[in-house]
């Protein structure tokens, strides 16, 4: 139970460099806005900050891209951020900016505190060093081959393919994004943390204190790290582009706080920020023990938030965040999220296509934020796809909780007048009573997943009690009860009753669903003709909510179904967006989905032994299933100068429809095969990862049937 005595919420700075993807969404920003929305609705104190990441090379990389100055992007990308997020319901008490003076002066202040202290360590050593533009080249000015995962594209201190987190001296083949050329090293002076001398503590907290608390994937990251030994980090940087150090610090002109001990210490500008705003005091926040500060972020920043940040905070007399709910990566239709490689939903994508392009675009809003929740990659890596978006709008949101409001409300005119009718005690039921317990049983459940992060299952609880709604309504039939109320107008109190009962749930509903769902919950009080306190949550649970006499609203639709073409645009356009980066790029990394296993080579041929094969381009022109044979498939393939049959053993990765007209290579001198009865002249090349997914292997573009491959 939460019992803190305020809360400080944050999400993870998003960097002002571009857009963000729904995969950021779903990591840090709308797991942190169920969690405040949930803690706002239960009275409690607390405060949400976030902003944009302004300093590193990050954006000055991204200055470079754009032929423009690191002020011009933050500008333009601070205000689109800020506006996204607005747009999906995301909502920060404030969202500020790391470029801000108010930040430059906490982070100076932060950086002299433990400079003062003699907690930072300064030494000489040698860096990446670009000769032809003459500077040194931090973090992502040095671009090379991820030693993890081989992906030729990773900065110097990240790989954004699998999010491993890397320094420089790291990568396969180094090279100067300034120049393109190898870097060379230097030596040069620069400040440390030295997080070497902090493991004890470090460990005692994060495996002993919390080591039941903080999510394993979270654990686990933490302990490798401590396992592997901490080293000394350096927190400053030959940039020009950041926060310089304090004033007067010997050796420090030129120099630049590091982005990830500067971008952290936003959460506490932030913090300051807001309550100059308010008219508030921002310091319990920052340094009351009563005070439950939780880091809402993504698994790429794992380490900064439970390892690098605590130790600054410790040293600098803060309180240490109570936890670090972390999320694994969402994956977007087989592939990895990336922005920089095309393959991606940004925020400002939904919202064009489907927030802004219709009246009402709230109930869209909540569609997104159902589905990305539903399914959060809480712990493990998840996937979206525009089809389980679609599946779990219509059969979830549309057929379950929107149905069982609609139901009621339309019932309750029809068979009510129009009113919450009364509920006559001596005529309930089991079914009744099993109905009004289970709102409780269902706050209590909900509000433990919520305290404990795990927001997929608190969802599933409110989803699931409309679903008890309907079979509990379904098997009332008041429409039935209705026919023969002439014969039996005693009767109509069961109708009272069952409806009574269903729009307590509604208003129940109304009210748990709220943190998730925030539009949804204010279109039914309107419907409900109630005001937001009763989205209070120690309303949850109670049967009482709407007097019985009390006439409501006609229904509105709550959600609306999201239709075939609908999912087929999305999925052009995602491919055709990625199709034309790499291209641009001349990339042809793009949308390649990561190896995970790959074949071992066969022994060497010789150039005869190839010759020997006849390989030769042609079209499917008719496919059909074989019967009583689910792999295969019987194929009419147009070479050109025949038509042939083949058997293939694809039936289980392609429909038949699906490949006629597509062109395919075929071996066309191999002997030929009976395969259940049928004669299969031929054999179709494909290609297989070690998932087990097939491709077709043909020419980028068409070519006339029977070219040869050689
Ligand atoms: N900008 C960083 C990123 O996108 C996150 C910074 S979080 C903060 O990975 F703590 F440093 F603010
Ligand atoms: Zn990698």
């Amino acid at each position: 139970m939460n019992t803190a005595k305020r809360y400080l919420i944050t999400s993870a700075l998003p960097y002002a460099n571009g857009l963000k993807h729904i995969g950021h969404l779903a990591g840090a920003y709308l797991p942190a806005d169920i969690y405040v929305r949930y803690l706002r609705a239960g009275q409690k104190d607390v405060v949400f900050v976030c902003g944009s990441d302004e300093h590193g090379a990050a954006i000055t990389i991204q200055a470079m891209k754009e032929h423009t100055t690191p002020r011009a992007i933050v500008d333009k990308y601070h205000a689109i951020l800020e506006s996204n997020m607005a747009d999906l319901g995301i909502s920060f008490d404030i969202y500020h900016r790391t470029s801000d003076p108010l930040q430059h002066e906490t982070a100076q202040e932060f950086f002299a505190h433990l400079e003062k202290n003699g907690d930072l360590e300064t030494r000489e050593s040698e860096q990446f060093y670009d000769e032809a533009a003459q500077t040194f080249l931090a973090d992502r000015y040095i671009t090379g081959t991820c030693p993890v995962c081989g992906y030729t594209n990773a900065y110097g201190d990240q790989c954004e393919k699998c999010g491993s987190t890397l320094s420089p001296e790291q990568l396969i083949n180094p090279k100067s994004t300034l120049s393109g050329n190898p870097p060379v090293l230097r030596p040069t002076r620069h400040w440390y943390l030295p997080l070497n001398k902090h493991e004890e503590w470090l460990r005692g907290w994060i495996l002993g204190e919390h080591g039941n608390d903080w999510k394993p994937n979270v654990l686990g990251q933490c302990k490798s790290w401590l396992d592997a030994g901490l080293q000394p980090r350096a927190v400053t940087r030959d940039l020009d582009w950041g926060i310089s150090l304090p004033a007067g610090t010997p050796g420090g002109e030129g120099k630049v706080l590091y982005v990830w001990f500067d971008a952290p210490i936003g959460y506490i500008s932030a913090t300051r920020q807001w309550a100059k705003n308010t008219g508030r005091d921002w310091k319990p926040y920052w340094y009351d023990g009563d005070t439950k500060l939780v880091h809402f972020i993504g698994k790429d920043n794992i380490v900064f938030h439970c390892i690098i940040f605590p130790v600054m905070l410790k040293l600098h007399g803060n309180i240490l965040p109570d936890n670090v709910p972390s999320n694994e990566f969402m994956n977007l239709e087989g592939d990895k999220m990336s922005t920089s490689r095309g393959w991606s939903i940004e925020m400002e994508d939904y919202i064009n296509d489907f927030v802004k392009k219709e009246h009402g675009g709230g109930m869209l809003v909540d569609a997104l934020r159902y589905y990305l929740t539903v399914i959060a990659p809480e712990s493990k890596d998840s996937e979206f796809t525009w089809k389980g978006f679609q599946d779990a709008v219509n059969s979830e949101l549309v057929a379950i909780f929107g149905n069982f409001v609609n139901r009621s409300f339309v019932l309750m005119h029809k068979l009510c007048k129009g009113k919450v009718p009364p509920l006559h005690t001596p005529r309930m039921d089991d079914a009744d009573r099993n109905m009004l317990s289970a709102f409780e049983k269902t706050k209590a459940v909900t509000e433990q997943l919520l305290e404990g992060y795990k927001f997929r299952d608190a969802l599933f609880e409110v989803i699931d009690l409309a679903r008890k709604g309907n079979k509990y309504m379904q098997e009332k039939e008041p429409w039935i009860i209705a026919k023969s109320l002439e014969q039996t107008p005693g009767n109509q109190e069961l109708i009272d009753n069952c409806l009574h009962i269903c729009l307590q749930l509604t208003a129940n509903l109304a009210v748990l669903i709220n943190p998730f769902l925030p539009n949804t919950a204010r279109k039914m009080l309107y419907m409900m003709k109630v005001v937001e306190k009763m989205l209070d949550w120690e309303n949850a649970g109670k049967t009482r909510l709407l007097s019985a006499g009390y006439s409501l609203r006609a229904p509105e639709l709550l959600f609306r179904k999201i239709d075939d073409a609908e999912v087929m645009e999305q999925v052009e356009k995602l491919k055709a967006k990625a199709a034309a980066l790499s291209t641009a790029a001349g990339d042809t990394s793009a949308a390649i989905p990561a190896a995970t296993e790959v074949a071992p080579v066969k022994a060497e041929i010789q150039y005869d032994d190839f010759a020997k094969l006849d390989l030769r381009v042609g079209t499917i022109v008719s496919a059909e299933k074989v019967a009583k044979a689910d792999k295969l498939l019987k194929l009419e393939v147009d070479l050109g100068f025949e038509k042939r049959t083949i058997v293939s053993g694809i039936a289980m990765h392609f429909s038949p429809e699906e490949i006629v007209g597509k062109q395919v290579t075929v071996v066309v001198n191999l002997a030929p095969r009976k395969m259940r009865g049928i004669e299969s002249a031929g054999m179709i090349l494909m290609a297989g990862d070690a998932d087990g997914k097939l491709k077709f292997v043909n020419p980028d573009e068409p070519v006339a049937n029977g070219s040869e491959v050689s």
